[in-house]
């Protein structure tokens, strides 16, 4: 009787098996070596196995949903796994700011009317890097709902840009720390209160002065070093209306709320975004600094994220501009504003 491995027959069937599955384990399942891996990349470190185990499952889930969704032939936009892979729906959108389930936003005394209302000169394109009044990507963390900071001081940085010339990166933490509203800080905030405060305040301290650490701390700011930038109020943008937006943007960066929840947007990574689920659900404040339009025809906004530059087009999104409902895509045009010198 012949042993296994001396039949020729079952060895080489048992070699071309081997091969066969570790081809099919390699492309078609997820790993935790590839998890270990992601784990790595971005500096993600769990308490325990079971936490780690937890992790993986997540993890799991959202590639499998990423690779069928980039699978899926031909679609205007791709995901891919970025930071926030190893989280649950549920988890991310706690990162989130809830803007709407909110108290009514204190009423502000800055507040002017609509200063673009009736311009007419708009360029059929734009964007705001290239006239270099926007700072690098930045990276508000997963740890603090600091959104509306980032949003805020992304616009105002490229006010005083277009009115000084000078680009400087300025300080998020002053807000996340300074401005006390109704809800602030890293459990989230109003874009709106933050220009309030900054116009009251005389102004925001850069970012090299006071760095940001993603967390609550208390506030302080010497007097001397507060005003690197000033603004003197801010002004609404009318609500619901693509086309007062884009006379906003056409004359400078404006930040915007938006819905930020759909699994789609949170693993964004190019093209444009034009999920059809995306809901109005105002959750996430981010700044519109630039549209233009595709050969095809496609309009997009051009907006700027806070979520590192491993997120979507190097920290970046293009999202479908002039659709037909009136909010705009996932609520863009609903409720924009920017600071004025
Ligand atoms: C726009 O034009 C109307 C009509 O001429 C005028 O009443 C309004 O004040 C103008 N708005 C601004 C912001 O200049
Ligand atoms: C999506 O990814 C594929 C493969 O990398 C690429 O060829 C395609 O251009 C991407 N589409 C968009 C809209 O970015
Ligand atoms: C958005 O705008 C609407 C209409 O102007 C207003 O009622 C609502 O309070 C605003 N929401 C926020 C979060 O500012």
């Amino acid at each position: 009787m012949s042993s296994f491995s001396q039949n020729p027959y079952v060895l080489v069937l048992f070699l071309v098996l081997t091969v066969w599955i570790s081809r099919v384990m390699s492309r078609g399942l997820i790993t935790s070596e590839r998890h270990e891996k992601w784990m790595a990349q971005y500096g993600k470190v769990y308490k325990d196995a079971a936490e780690k185990e937890k992790r993986f499952q997540v993890f799991k889930n959202n590639v499998q949903f990423i690779e069928s969704f980039n699978a899926a032939g031909d679609k205007p936009f791709n995901l891919s796994i970025n930071q926030f892979a190893d989280l649950h729906d549920e988890e991310f959108k706690a990162l989130l700011n809830n803007v709407q389930k909110k108290a009514s936003r204190v009423e502000t005394a800055t507040e002017t009317s609509f200063r673009y209302e009736n311009v007419t000169k708009i360029p059929s394109t734009m964007d705001w890097r290239k006239r270099g009044a926007v700072t690098p990507i930045k990276d508000q963390g997963y740890t603090c709902g600091s959104c509306w900071a980032f949003a805020t001081v992304a616009t105002v940085e490229s006010l005083h840009q277009i009115t000084t010339g000078e680009l400087v990166s300025l300080s998020e933490q002053e807000l996340v720390d300074c401005v006390r509203g109704d809800s602030e800080g890293c459990r989230g905030g109003y874009v709106e209160n933050a220009f309030e405060f900054i116009a009251n305040k005389g102004g925001i301290t850069s970012e090299a002065y006071y760095p940001y650490k993603g967390k609550d701390r208390s506030c302080k700011v010497k007097k001397e070093t507060h005003g690197v930038a000033r603004i003197i109020g801010y002004e609404s943008v009318p609500s619901n209306s693509e086309k007062a937006l884009l006379k906003a943007v056409a004359n400078q960066p404006v930040s915007v709320y938006i819905d930020a929840g759909a699994i789609a947007f949170k693993f964004y990574s190019s093209g444009i975004f034009e999920a059809r689920n995306c809901g109005t659900h105002l959750d996430h404040a981010v700044a519109v600094v630039g549209y233009g339009k595709l050969r095809d025809g496609t309009k997009y906004w051009l907006v700027k994220n806070s979520w590192s530059t491993a997120w979507g087009e190097k920290g970046y999104m293009r999202i479908k501009r002039d659709i037909r409902a009136k909010k705009g895509l996932c609520g863009i045009a609903s409720n924009a504003s920017y600071p004025i010198a």
